[in-house]
C-alpha cells in the first residue's frame, strides 16, 4: 500500500518464547491507528520490531511501499518514523526546548551533537532546530514550559514534551507508546484534543494504550493483539461489538 506503514508476516521470538506469531496488519496515512491488546500481548514489541530495535526472525516491513525491515534503527528515524517510549525518556539535564531539539537530529547534516558546539555549520542548524522547536511547542500549547527543565514539570506535560520531541522532525509515521500512562483525567482529555488536532493527511499516527476512552475516542481504526497474534482490526464501533475482542477485555464467563 502506498500511503501506509505495513507488516507481514512477523514472527518474533526469545529464545523459545514467542511475542509475535505471524503478524500481518497496516496503518494508513490520514488515519490514527490504536493497537491495542492486554498486557504481554505484544505491542511494545511490535513497535521495536517496527522502529529497528528488534530483529524479528521472519516478516516484512514497508513504508510507502519501500522496504524497510534490513535497516537499522537509525536509518529508520531518517526516513521518518518518530515515536515515543512507554517510559518517559526525556534528558533531565536539558530544557524542555533542548529536548525537543534533539528530536530534530534526523534532519541535520551536522552531527547531532555538533549543534550544541560552537562551530558556524553546527550555530546555523541549532538556530534552525530552536525555531523549529519553539513552533511545535507553541502548537502545543508547551511555550510557557520551554525553559523548564522536564523533572519540575508534571507527568502530562512531561508527555506532551515528549510528543513535541517526535514530531518536531516532522516525520512521516508517529508511534505513540502508552501516552496516556500516568496521566490524570485532565491530562488525558488534554493529550486527546492534542492527538486529533495531530491527525494530518501525509502522517501515519498509532496509538497504543490501555485508555479505551481515549482510543475510542481518537481512532480511526484499530488492531487488536492477543497472544501475540492479531484477532481483529476494524473500526472504532466494529472492534466495540467484536465477540473475541469482549471476552479478551472482559473476560469468558464459561472460563
Ligand atoms: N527483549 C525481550 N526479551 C525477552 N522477552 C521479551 C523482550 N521484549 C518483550 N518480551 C516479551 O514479549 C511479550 C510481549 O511484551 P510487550 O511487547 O512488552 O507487550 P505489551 O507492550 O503488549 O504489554 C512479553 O511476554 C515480554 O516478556
Ligand atoms: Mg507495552
Amino acid at each position: 500500500m502506498a500511503d501506509a506503514l505495513t507488516a507481514e508476516g512477523i514472527n518474533l521470538a526469545f529464545g523459545g518464547h514467542r511475542v509475535l506469531t505471524d503478524v500481518s496488519l497496516d496503518f494508513r496515512a490520514g488515519q490514527i491507528t490504536g493497537l491495542i491488546g492486554p498486557n504481554g500481548a505484544g505491542k511494545t514489541s511490535l513497535f521495536n520490531c517496527l522502529t529497528g530495535l528488534y530483529q524479528p526472525q521472519q516478516g516484512s516491513i514497508a513504508l510507502c511501499g519501500r522496504r524497510i525491515e534490513a535497516l537499522p534503527p537509525a536509518r529508520r528515524a531518517r526516513e521518518g518514523l518518530a515515536r515515543s517510549f512507554q517510559h518517559v525518556a526525556l534528558c533531565p539535564d536539558l530544557t524542555v526546548a533542548e529536548n525537543v531539539m534533539f528530536g530534530r537530529a534526523r534532519l541535520g547534516k551536522a552531527g547531532w551533537f555538533d549543534a550544541f558546539l560552537p562551530l558556524p555549520r553546527g550555530r546555523a542548524e541549532a538556530a534552525e532546530a530552536r525555531a523549529a522547536a519553539e513552533k511545535v511547542l507553541a502548537r502545543l500549547g508547551l511555550s510557557a514550559f520551554s525553559e523548564a527543565l522536564p523533572a519540575s514539570l508534571p507527568p502530562g506535560t512531561q508527555r506532551m514534551v515528549e510528543i513535541a520531541r517526535a514530531i518536531v522532525a516532522e516525520p512521516r509515521v508517529l508511534l505513540l507508546d502508552e501516552p496516556a500512562a500516568g496521566l490524570n483525567a485532565a491530562e488525558t482529555r488534554h493529550l486527546t484534543e492534542a492527538l486529533r488536532a495531530l491527525a494530518a493527511p501525509d502522517l501515519i499516527m498509532v496509538v497504543v494504550e490501555h485508555d479505551m476512552d481515549l482510543i475510542m475516542q481518537v481512532c480511526d481504526r484499530i488492531h487488536v493483539l492477543n497472544f501475540g497474534r492479531r484477532i481483529a482490526s476494524g473500526t472504532p464501533a466494529e472492534i466495540r461489538a467484536d465477540p473475541e475482542v469482549v471476552r479478551v477485555y472482559l473476560g469468558d464467563p464459561d472460563d
